[in-house]
């Protein structure tokens, strides 16, 4: 039984650093030159958590792969649009309940997509 117990443990642990493993992604961003350093920090800071909450909520439907590579896609402010960006189609009234999906973490996700570096041209 204590051996049983072992192997699952290190079972999980390996999976779970395959996991971690799969799941990190560097994604850069790009703030105005004209933003100071010290603001440029607090908005990184913002990006990040936008980052997650976008991981968390959203890209399970709107993440793609392209030869192996996940794409985040790049949504304008004008496609995030807000509150309305919650009731844009029958899937978001379903899946981003305010319960859910706070209206501070949309403005998150949303400050996220305005500085998130857009993807090269396909
Ligand atoms: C359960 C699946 C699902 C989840 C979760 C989901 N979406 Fe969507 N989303 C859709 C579908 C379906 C559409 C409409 C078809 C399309 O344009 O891809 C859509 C459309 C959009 C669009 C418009 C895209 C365009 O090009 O016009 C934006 C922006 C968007 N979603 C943002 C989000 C954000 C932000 C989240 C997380 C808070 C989210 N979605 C979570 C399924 C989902």
């Amino acid at each position: 039984m204590q051996m049983m117990k072992k192997y699952c443990t290190l079972l999980l642990l390996i999976s779970g650093i395959a996991a971690c493993a799969t799941h990190k992604q560097v994604i850069e961003y790009q703030f105005p030159t004209a933003m100071s350093p010290s603001v440029k920090a607090q908005y990184a800071d913002l990006c990040a958590q936008g980052a997650v909450l976008y991981d968390r909520h959203c890209s399970g439907c709107h993440n793609i792969k392209v030869k192996g590579k996940t794409i985040i896609p790049d949504f304008t402010e004008e496609k995030m649009n807000g509150y309305a960006i919650r009731v844009a189609n029958r899937t978001h009234e379903e899946h981003m309940p305010d319960s859910l999906v706070s209206a501070e973490d949309l403005g998150l996700i949303s400050t996220f997509f305005l500085y998130k570096k857009k993807n090269a041209a396909r």
